[in-house]
């Protein structure tokens, strides 16, 4: 598997495998997935405590390192979820990841979101906690301190930020001691973020692209009408027609030129080991072109079970 640097030295490979089960998949059926793509060859697993299988996944990571798999080969990142913000819980939160994990160190640590609001599991898109708040760049920062003493630990070699905004990270960049490595967001050929990828690009910190599909199979709380289907865009048919391959593989090869690092997750063998040729074959300029032309502003996961009371909607949260 083909590999980038990041700021700080570490490789990180060009494609990942998500492992978000969209309330869809059991946590046993997403740690099949990842035991099928760690033998199709993907060494990226992007995990999260919230995501509720990383003791599965664990068991997976564990019977691989027994049959061949090296730990340094492979990159694992996790999230602190957003009910475990603040001093003390993202240290607690990290290591049950680690125990889960069966791993002694992870190789990115993520803030999940930039808020500590959270919901139940499985809700659905109306689902509101009376105690979320807004933004608070003072609060992000204690939560950031303390991923901060996690690295100093060699408890997590990187860190990471997710679901941020440029407004939120002119916040709070200058105040950290350890930058992020890498900032993860949702990216796909209708929802191309620009401006924020670019802001990344020219600080030096690596992007991990998720939705890369436009996640076909999302939960319901994050479908709206007017949601496009990237997958269907004649931007990108337009390409995968040419080129005689699936839209899927259009949208990753498009994230892997721009050099973000896509994580599309799959239940399918098939797929999982097609979507793994995006890192063998480049899109031409001209392609990448036509597809800049699918930007439709198309946010999927909106977030909007994440407002607090008295905000106007899901905007809100990316301002
Ligand atoms: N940081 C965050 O807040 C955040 C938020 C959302 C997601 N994520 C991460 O991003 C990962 C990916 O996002 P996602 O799973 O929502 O969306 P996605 O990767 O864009 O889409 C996944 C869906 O696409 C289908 N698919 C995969 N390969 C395909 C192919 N070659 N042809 C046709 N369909 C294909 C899969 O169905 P089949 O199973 O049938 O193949 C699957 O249901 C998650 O698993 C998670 O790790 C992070």
């Amino acid at each position: 598997m083909d590999r980038v640097m990041l700021k700080n030295g570490k490789p990180l490979p060009k494609i990942g495998f998500g492992t978000f089960g969209s309330d869809r998949y059991s946590p046993d059926q997403v740690a099949g997935a990842v035991r099928f793509a760690l033998k199709a060859g993907y060494r990226m697993f992007d995990c999260a405590s919230v995501y509720g299988n990383e003791d599965k996944i664990g068991a997976v990571f564990a019977d691989a390192f027994e049959n061949g798999v090296r730990r340094e080969d492979i990159f694992v990142t996790s999230k602190v979820w957003n009910d475990a913000h603040g001093e003390g819980k993202p240290t607690e939160s990290l290591k049950k990841s680690l125990r889960d994990l069966r791993l002694d160190y992870i190789d990115a640590y993520f803030v999940h979101w930039p808020f500590p609001n959270y919901h139940a599991p499985g809700c659905d898109g109306d689902s509101r906690n009376p105690d979320s708040v807004p933004f608070s760049a003072d609060a992000y920062l204690a939560t950031w301190r303390e991923l901060e003493a996690l690295y100093d630990a060699g408890l997590a070699r990187s860190l990471g930020m997710s679901n941020m905004t440029i407004s939120k990270l002119d916040a709070v960049l200058p105040h950290t001691r350890i930058r992020p490595a890498l900032i993860e967001m949702e990216l796909h050929p209708s929802f191309q973020q620009a401006e924020l990828f670019d802001f990344c690009v020219d600080n030096g910190i690596k992007v991990i692209g998720y939705c890369p599909l436009g996640s076909p199979n999302r939960p319901e709380r994050d479908v709206a009408p007017g949601d496009v289907v990237d997958m269907e865009l004649p931007q990108v048919l337009k390409v995968s027609r040419a080129r005689n391959i699936h839209p899927a593989q259009v949208c990753l090869m498009w994230a892997v030129k721009r050099g973000a690092i896509p994580i599309p997750f799959s239940g399918s063998e098939r797929n999982i080991v097609s979507n793994l040729r995006c890192v063998e074959e480049e899109l031409t300029d001209g392609e990448m072109a036509i597809i800049s032309g699918a930007e439709r502003g198309c946010r999927l996961v909106k977030g909007q079970v994440f407002l607090w009371p008295g905000a106007m909607g899901w905007e809100d949260l990316w301002e």
